[in-house]
């Protein structure tokens, strides 16, 4: 029976898991721009201009007439993680109301209070963006000051506070935590539209699942969505599905961006055909002149079929989806592909095919952020494989071309990856960061960047 039971969930498990691609942790720090978010919106000074206008539905204050709201003070949010919903909100705020009371004298009542409140953190069904909702928002005075004569403070005071300032405020004073959070929802809506990777495609950070809240971060789980412009979809490798976990030990209220390195690859398969090279130059770095003669040194039969030497073209082509990998403080490229050279014949005749060679070889990445971008540089790392393929030149032993290959793809073929890598690879749209202040740390099998406020 449990078999059975196992080939139901299990089936049901490996169909629903999701590509392995990035996350995002939120800490404090970022979510305290919601402070920037309410003087940004000036929502209270609103609310105090609203306040002053005849409100349909707004029951008037007995016994005040001309009643005004004024000198809102910079409100002072408070937030705090509610573990398995989301943020709860405090905003300690104050106002002046004035009024005309029924003996004819000015009025002024100075309140002091709390707005509580909290911001449950869902994902929208038709969006499927992040978005936060308020709930039970909730008024407390926390002291109140008049200027009536004060032998008539007590009752009045009382009476007012009780029958009228309880029902008047939440009405006034809530929409201000709903408009904080439109104004903070607003800041999602372009998380997951899609980004382009130069011509090549476009990368789509879509949730993998509704964000969850602890008590000291609140984590957005990505299902990126990585497309070629005619519009398949690049899938993973089975092997490298990875749970992706983000280490701890950052500092407290610090927020992260984690990318596996199983994502990295499926948006380096966007830049596989690019990867493509044709070098027909003759002089090429510091090396050697590329030509039959030079060729010659390491494979005599060479110069048996070109007695006067000609000028070399070498083909590369890559063949395999290119592959990251990220171990141990380094981080690689995988490429497989084939190198075929070419002696260069007079004009209007086609180069003639020497040889042709499976190769596979890792570049070393060294990350780094600009812009919006996280963007990748390389240099050789080592051949791995070299075998021969077809020749027009007999056989030789490929052996004895490592090195000059190697020169050839240190000098020729790496400046080609790195112009092709410069596009750079879109990050997610998060309120608030800066990434060019990212600091980048390399983990098993992933990417992380420390985010700052910009
Ligand atoms: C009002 O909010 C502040 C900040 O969260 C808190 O320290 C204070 O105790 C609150 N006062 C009342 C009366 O709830």
């Amino acid at each position: 029976m449990l078999w059975i039971l196992c080939v139901a969930l299990c089936g049901l498990l490996t169909g629903t898991r999701a590509e392995p691609g990035a996350l995002l942790r939120l800490g404090m720090g970022i979510l305290n721009q919601v402070q920037t978010a309410m003087d940004e919106s000036h929502i209270l000074e609103k609310m105090a201009a609203e306040a002053g206008k005849p409100q349909p539905g707004m029951k008037p204050i007995k016994g005040i007439t001309n009643m005004k709201v004024k000198d809102v003070l910079l409100p002072v949010i408070t937030l705090n993680f509610v573990p398995g919903v989301g943020i709860s909100q405090c905003v300690s705020t104050g106002m002046t109301i004035t009024g005309k009371s029924f003996m004819g004298g000015n009025m002024e009542i100075i309140i002091v209070l709390n707005i509580t409140a909290t911001n449950r953190l869902a994902q929208a069904q038709e969006t499927g963006l992040p978005v936060f909702s308020s709930e039970g928002c909730k008024i407390t005075l926390v002291s109140v000051k008049t200027n009536l004569p004060s032998n008539m403070l007590p009752k009045m005071v009382k009476k007012f506070l009780d029958s009228t300032l309880h029902k008047v405020l939440p009405s006034l004073l809530c929409p201000a935590i709903d408009a904080v959070l439109v104004y903070v929802n607003r800041k999602w809506d372009h998380l997951s539209d899609p980004m382009p990777v130069g011509q090549a495609g476009t990368v789509r950070y879509a949730l993998a699942a509704t964000p969850t809240t602890t008590a000291s971060y609140i984590e957005v789980d990505f299902s990126p969505v990585v497309q070629r412009p005619e519009g398949g979809a690049i899938k993973v490798a089975a092997e490298s599905e990875e749970p992706l976990a983000l280490p701890e030990g950052y500092a407290e209220g610090s927020s992260q961006l984690l990318l596996s390195a199983a994502f990295l690859t499926r948006q380096l398969a966007l830049l596989q055909e690019s990867l493509d090279a044709s070098v027909p130059e003759r002089k090429v770095g510091e090396l050697p002149p590329q030509t039959t003669e030079t060729l010659a040194a390491f494979i005599p039969d060479v110069a048996e079929a070109y007695p006067k030497p000609k000028p070399l073209v070498t083909q590369i082509r890559i063949n395999k989806p290119p592959k990251v990998t990220i171990k141990s403080g380094r981080s690689l490229l995988h490429l497989h592909g084939t190198l075929e050279l070419f002696a260069a014949r007079g004009r209007g005749k086609p180069p003639a095919s020497l040889f042709l060679l499976e190769a596979h070889f890792n570049l070393r990445i060294q990350y780094s952020v600009r812009g919006n971008r996280l963007r990748m540089a390389t240099s050789l790392g080592r051949i791995l494989s070299l075998s021969r393929g077809a020749s027009s030149i007999g056989d030789f032993d490929e052996k004895a071309l490592t090195g000059f290959i190697t020169d050839y793809l240190q000098e020729a073929y790496i400046p080609v990856v790195n112009d092709v890598l410069q596009v750079g690879f879109p990050l997610p749209d998060v309120l608030a960061v800066n990434y060019n202040l990212a600091e980048l740390d390399i983990v098993e099998n992933a990417l992380v960047l420390d985010l700052k406020l910009g």
